[in-house]
């Protein structure tokens, strides 16, 4: 299907590569004008010329950064119909080696970085009185987690319960607000971190039998873009190949 997006004018942030790329291409093919934001000028403005979108470099840990991007938006399309905060961190690490200043980095990009997106965006969804906001949540912190991830399923955690208060305060104005709660993509953050018997035991681990990629998640996020969506606010999808459901080891067995 084609232009489900057509006319609308998003902002992805944390676009270069990942899951915010493959969310930025999705939008295109579906009609969308894009402006891109990243942290990242090695991938992010090549990105962008990919896809046919503006790039502008934030760190989105710094509200200033945040309302420049909406700011770039409304100067080439006047306008903000989709925000997407996508920009996540996810150092492994555990809490006993954690400083305070690695904490603070975590929360900065990821939880008061959404916080800024959603501060920034509203001013002129707003005005429009009417807007989406989407937010890249995870299955980590909110429904599981494992060693080493103690900061980034706080922020995870911390994210969905802003997705609900926003959405309440927000409802007024005619802004929806919603998040994805990815299982595990395989992205280049992950493949930078992870080797690959991490990705073998994690296909193991996965009922659909494979990690996600980038467009799986995308599709996600399209649905909440898209009118079809509308009357939706304040949730999450879960996009993890059912991660979640096994209660134990022996799910691929099968009763007799
Ligand atoms: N890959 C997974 O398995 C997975 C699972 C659940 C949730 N997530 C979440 O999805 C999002 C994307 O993950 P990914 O795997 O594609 O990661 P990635 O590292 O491949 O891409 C992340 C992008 O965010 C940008 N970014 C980082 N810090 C930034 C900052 N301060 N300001 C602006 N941009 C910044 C990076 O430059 C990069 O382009 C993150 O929020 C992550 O927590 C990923």
């Amino acid at each position: 299907m084609t232009g489900r997006l057509e006319g609308k004018v998003a902002l992805v942030i944390g676009a270069a590569r990942g899951i915010g790329k493959g969310v930025a291409k999705r939008f295109a093919e579906e009609g969308a004008k894009l402006v891109l934001a990243d942290a990242d000028t090695k991938y992010g403005p090549a990105t962008a010329d990919e896809l046919g979108a503006v790039f502008v470099r934030i760190d989105i840990s710094r509200m200033e950064d945040a309302e420049t991007a909406v700011a770039v938006a409304l100067e080439h399309h006047g306008r903000l119909d989709i925000m997407v905060q996508n920009a996540g961190i996810y150092p492994w690490q555990l809490i006993e080696n954690t400083t305070s200043e690695d904490w603070d980095r975590v929360m900065g990009v990821n939880l008061r970085g959404s916080f800024n997106a959603a501060r920034a965006a509203l001013a002129p969804m707003k005005r429009q009185r009417s807007g989406r906001m989407l937010f890249t949540s995870s299955i980590t912190g909110p429904h599981v987690t494992s060693p080493g991830h103690g900061h980034y399923s706080a922020t995870k955690a911390g994210i969905n319960g802003f997705i609900r208060a926003a959405a309440l305060e927000f409802s007024g104005y005619g802004v929806t607000v919603n998040g994805v709660e990815p299982g595990n993509i395989l992205t280049e953050g992950v493949q930078e971190q992870r080797d690959a018997a991490f990705i073998r035991s994690m296909e193991d681990a996965i009922p659909l039998g494979r990690l996600g990629t980038p467009q799986d998640v995308a599709n996600a996020f399209l649905f909440l873009a898209s009118e079809e969506a509308s009357y939706i606010t304040g949730t999450t999808i879960i996009v993890d190949g059912g991660q979640l459901l096994p209660e134990g080891a022996d799910f691929r067995i099968l009763p007799p």
